[in-house]
């Protein structure tokens, strides 16, 4: 069985996350839990950079933090050097209490509002990465009248849909998100954004899917986006200084899953940028990355407790848990696959086959089908592996279920970083019939 980061198992067969016993986690906060390894989100963060560094390139590593949002994360993403990816003003609203380096903020996002813009504008944040032709009349707009600066980048779909082991090319991608390259959307993009009082266009963006373990695809985007550079280049004299490649590098979910270390993505992406600067005397523009599962994703592990059970004879055993659909809606969702162990008894042999349903009023509230795990009875823990990216980010009150505690463990320290929802906290926002309110408060 597969641990991830610092996970060990001490004397007492008991799971141990960043040098702190699961069990005393639960004892401690409750269940269900999400702990996160601080130690590994810290290696991931300081791979990813120094493979860029090594390399002597200039680059960015934004955390691209709708994998998991909270300020605690956002504090430990500057503390390692890193910089932010954010997509509404809610996380942008996070990443200032966390009193994020404001520099060092992206701001993302298919519809951003006028409100939602000015803030970014208020904030003086680091980048706007545009999506569509009214957001930018809009940042022209806001530019102008506040006459103040602010950078840009446009975000293009090339064209490249990848996913796991796969990627295609498209004469043009079905995608919400970007100017298309291929159509003339990023041209037209490009004439209207490039000459603009107070807008700096630093250059494009593109974001070509997620779990992506082929490195190809990534060098496909990056010759892709620099064609387009390099035409602009000989069209306008127009040199972009960076280029965004996005996220959506691969992590180990099951043994079926097999990515590549975050340095080998960023070396061979690296090359081709390198390689194709070099040709065309090109500028080497600086690269930015937006990882965001492989940062969180393995980090997180969720605890819960298992309930009631029910044998359905010949076909299969339900061990039901104090979470589910609630807390990772992604089984349900996207049929995401997860690796489970009974984290009191580790030591005990994996001689069970179980199906971990949740406990929410849907049949499709099941976390994992056909978990093999050690023999398991009311009260054990149920640890879920890899659940820290797209998690508690997607989480909701279906049912009226809180939301779980989250925790940080480190070196034998584990500290709350997010507090478990109280069901006054589920009411807050609920007014009374008899209240008769008509008007929201500002
Ligand atoms: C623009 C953009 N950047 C980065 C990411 C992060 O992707 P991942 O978590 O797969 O690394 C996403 C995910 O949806 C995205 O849309």
């Amino acid at each position: 069985m597969e641990l991830y980061g610092t996970q060990t198992v001490n004397e007492k067969g008991h799971l141990v996350i960043g040098g702190v016993d699961a069990v005393d986690i639960a004892h401690v906060y409750g269940t269900p839990v999400v702990v996160y390894d601080t130690k590994l989100f810290r290696k991931r963060a300081a791979d990813f950079r120094q493979s860029f560094e090594k390399n002597g390139m200039k680059a960015q590593v934004a955390y691209a933090s709708k994998a998991f949002s909270s300020i605690a994360i956002y504090e430990l993403a500057a503390e390692e050097g890193l910089s932010l990816d954010v997509v509404s003003g809610g996380e942008l609203f996070t990443a200032v209490k966390a009193d994020f380096p404001r520099e060092r903020i992206h701001f993302h996002g298919n519809n951003k509002s006028y409100m939602e813009l000015n803030y970014a504008f208020d904030e003086n944040i680091g980048c706007i990465v545009v999506d569509n032709f009214l957001e930018l009349s809009m940042v022209k707009e806001i530019a102008l009248t506040r006459k103040q600066n602010m950078n840009i980048l446009l975000r293009v779909t090339p064209g490249i849909e990848a996913h796991t082991h796969e990627f295609i090319t498209t004469g043009q991608e079905d995608s919400k998100f970007g100017f298309d390259l291929k159509n003339g959307q990023a041209d037209e993009a490009f004439e209207l954004a490039h000459d603009v009082p107070y807008l700096q266009l630093l250059g494009l963006h593109c974001h070509i899917g997620s779990q992506i373990f082929e490195a190809d695809a990534f060098n496909h985007a990056a010759e892709t986006l620099m064609e387009k550079m390099q035409v602009w280049k000989e069209s306008h004299s127009f040199i972009c200084t960076v280029l965004n490649l996005g996220g959506g590098f691969g992590i180990r979910y099951t043994e079926e899953d097999e990515p590549l270390e975050p340095s080998q993505y960023v070396e061979e992406m690296g090359k081709v940028v390198f390689d194709l600067a070099k040709r065309w005397n090109y500028p080497l523009p600086e690269i930015w990355i937006e990882p965001g599962r492989s940062l969180v994703g393995d980090a997180g592990t969720t605890l819960y407790t298992a309930g009631s059970e029910k044998e359905v004879p010949g076909v299969r055993t339900y061990v039901a848990v104090d979470g589910g659909m609630s807390d990772n809606i992604r089984p349900a969702l996207y049929d995401a696959k997860y690796t489970a162990a009974i984290a009191n008894k580790m030591l005990s042999p994996r001689d069970t086959t179980i199906t971990i349903a949740g406990k929410c009023c849907e049949s499709g509230d099941k976390l994992i089908v056909d978990a093999v795990v050690a023999s398991v009875s009311e009260g054990d823990l149920v640890a879920i592996f890899c659940t820290g990216a797209y998690t508690y980010s997607m989480a909701g009150n279906y049912n009226r279920l809180p939301r779980p505690a989250v925790i940080f463990a480190e070196d034998g320290d584990h500290q709350l970083v997010i507090r478990r929802e109280t069901y006054e906290d589920i009411t807050r926002l609920d007014l009374s019939l008899h209240q008769k309110v008509r008007k929201e408060s500002k």
